[in-house]
């Protein structure tokens, strides 16, 4: 039996949109076969921010990434498939831009140039709990 349609949360940070990089990473997705069922374009405050990312309080990186988070528009997508949760972090690849895989969003767009927070293009969650707290809190 295959295993049952899952949804996930793709965020194109600000760096992707920035970029004009939005529709090639939508390209990925619908290529792989997956669905996009709801999105829009956000200006993130930081209370949301600080939800979302509420496991990385205290972290070195944490402030940073909240700042560049902050820092320009956001698309959120809903995104509906087969094991989606895994198989969207299998297309964005690694979290570090220098060591992602070629193929991958951020092993192909993707920039680590001495920053002070990886600017990696995307976000996707990375539990199917994680993605119904993350849709809850991004399509309220
Ligand atoms: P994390 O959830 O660990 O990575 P992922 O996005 O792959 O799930 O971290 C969240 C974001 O924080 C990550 O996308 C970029 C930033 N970050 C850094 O800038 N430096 C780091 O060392 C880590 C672990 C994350
Ligand atoms: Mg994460």
């Amino acid at each position: 039996m295959p295993d049952a349609v899952q949804e996930t949360l793709v965020l194109v940070k600000p760096d992707g949109v920035a970029r004009n990089l939005t529709g090639e990473i939508l390209r990925r997705i619908e290529a792989k076969g997956y669905s996009i069922t709801d999105l829009k374009m956000v200006e993130a405050d930081r209370g949301l921010l600080e939800r979302h990312y509420e496991e990385h309080v205290g972290k070195p990186f944490y402030e940073p990434l909240v700042e560049f988070m902050e820092s320009g528009p956001i698309v959120a997508v809903r995104v509906a498939g087969q094991r989606v949760v895994e198989g969207f972090r299998s297309l964005a690849g690694a979290t570090d831009p220098t060591t992602a895989a070629p193929g991958t969003i951020r092993g192909d767009f993707g920039r680590d140039w001495g920053l002070r927070v990886q600017q990696n293009l995307v976000h996707g969650s990375d539990s199917p709990e994680s993605a119904a707290r993350e849709l809850a809190l991004w399509f309220a």
